[in-house]
């Protein structure tokens, strides 16, 4: 067969009708020396990140600086800012070890909060956390203030664990007079107009809140990572490793946990292979030139990865002939759970995916088509996956860590079944680890949710204030 692969869905379809999807293969399909080539340029890229020149790669220093000791205890308020939802969350850390209770409440970010200006977003956080609070403590808690982590899901230059200035916007969120401030003063104004009781004591992105929250339940974990609307991950590095550091006045032997932002791999353009839809999704994206690798392996890209496919292959005439598409011209029409839904699918007449089609689209393909946007389907998610491990690989390289537990947070990874195997199989392919043998890098779900890692870093803080007062 001219397909290196062919899976099962296609079977019943002669290869000479579909020998354009050949070219599909080509460009999506990802052989075991493609994921090591990506790696080892990915591992340089980590290293460059780290110097005072930089590279692609930020590396973000968090400032902070240990794992907790699983003593901390208090109440700390958290709120995380990711992709999608507002999460706002009370946690109380027990004087028993590693034991914690909370509270959580989400909300979604609405898309003009994404888009519109700092004040209305930094005031819609404000809004939700005195409802939240209104409905938890009626009202404040005896006149005393709360301390507040805040885990912001964006790269930030941080001077110092309590402020943080924004780099740029990433996951295509565009709130005006926010990049290049401090986004803590900000936020803190909002407070003050409502007059909440809180003070943000600790400013955080959520790989390293999902890092934190992940060593505490396991301590061989060593990576904390998010693969979600957006990708990345935060591994703990020595202060002498890093060269950017080297004036700050830091003790040789300290060490403290690195923010990579490694959604911006490969800006430059040396190594990942950029299809035509990769080119045009970066291209009509809110910052073009930026975020390249996050933007062909995030959940945020690859339902539109899919649409944009099928509208090319629809106007080669090869599918959704005489159907109505103009659903699927919609930017964004297709997001990361049609795909999930019709990967599922295991009846024989792709029912469910059917359906699909039908809700969101309003097209009703045969079962051949079906078939094709499984297979296309499948090609889109396993390079996702696939590359997803090359960012996992290339921080266990650098460190030269063999062995350990990887903390991953996200819905693509926790909801979109298959996914976890495959990027499983691409660390197997990176490290040649034989069939037989156990993942020495294990990608676990990590199960706190945001809330406790921002509430331990926040504990971490107020415990180093404490010491140091007189
Ligand atoms: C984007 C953000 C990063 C965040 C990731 C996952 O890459 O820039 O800060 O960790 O999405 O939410």
């Amino acid at each position: 067969s001219g397909f290196r692969y062919r899976p099962e869905v296609l079977d019943g379809i002669s290869e000479h009708e579909i020998a354009y999807l050949k070219e599909y293969e080509d460009w999506f399909l990802l052989e075991s020396d493609d994921l090591k080539k990506i790696t080892d340029h990915f591992v340089k890229e980590l290293e460059k990140g780290l110097t005072k020149e930089g590279g692609n790669i930020p590396m973000n220093i968090t400032w902070v600086m240990g794992f907790p000791s699983g003593h901390e205890t208090g109440r700390v308020l958290t709120i995380d800012m990711g992709g999608t939802n507002l999460r706002v969350c009370d946690v109380c850390l027990s004087s028993r070890k590693r034991d914690f209770e909370q509270t959580q409440r989400k909300f979604k970010l609405p898309d003009e909060v994404k888009t519109g200006t700092n004040l209305q977003l930094w005031d819609f956080i404000a809004d939700r956390l005195e409802f939240f609070l209104h409905e938890h403590h009626q009202g404040g808690q005896n006149g005393g203030i709360i301390p507040l982590a805040f885990t912001f899901s964006f790269p930030v230059d941080q001077k110092s664990i309590k402020s943080g200035v924004l780099q740029r916007w990433t996951k295509n969120f565009n709130v005006s007079g926010v990049e290049g401030e401090d986004i803590i003063p900000q936020l803190q104004a909002a407070f003050q107009r409502k007059n909440l009781p809180v003070r943000i004591v600790a400013l955080i992105n959520d790989t390293t809140g999902t890092l934190i929250a992940s060593h505490y339940r396991d301590p061989q974990v060593k990576i904390g990572s998010i693969f979600s609307t957006g990708c990345n991950a935060a591994y703990m590095e020595e202060i002498k490793l890093i060269p950017k550091l080297k004036d700050a006045g830091l003790p040789e032997n300290a060490k403290v946990i690195i923010n990579t932002e490694y959604g911006a791999f490969d800006n430059d353009r040396k190594v990942l292979p950029l299809t035509p839809f990769d080119r045009k999704i970066d291209s009509e994206s809110v910052r073009p030139g930026t975020q390249i690798y996050e933007k062909m392996v995030s959940g945020l890209y690859i339902g539109e990865m899919l649409r944009l496919i099928l509208v090319t292959l629809h106007e080669q005439g090869r599918l959704f002939k005489g159907q109505d598409i103009s659903r699927l011209r919609n930017e964004n029409a297709l997001e990361a759970s049609f795909l999930s839904v019709a990967e599922m699918d295991v009846s024989e007449g792709l029912d469910d995916m059917r359906e699909e089609f039908e809700e969101s689209l309003s097209l009703s393909p045969e079962v051949y088509e079906l078939r094709i946007c499984r297979y296309l389907i499948g090609l889109v998610a396993t390079r996702a996956a696939r590359l997803y491990a090359c960012g996992i690989a290339a921080i266990c390289k650098k460190k030269n860590i063999r062995r350990c537990h990887v903390g991953v947070d996200g819905s693509v990874f926790n909801k979109y079944s298959g996914f976890k195997g495959r990027a499983a199989q691409g660390l197997r392919d990176i490290f040649d680890w034989p069939p037989d043998e156990l993942e020495l890098i294990a990608l676990n779900t990590a199960e706190d949710g945001s809330g406790v890692g921002a509430a331990l870093a926040a504990a971490l803080i107020l415990e180093g204030e404490q010491k140091a007062k007189p």
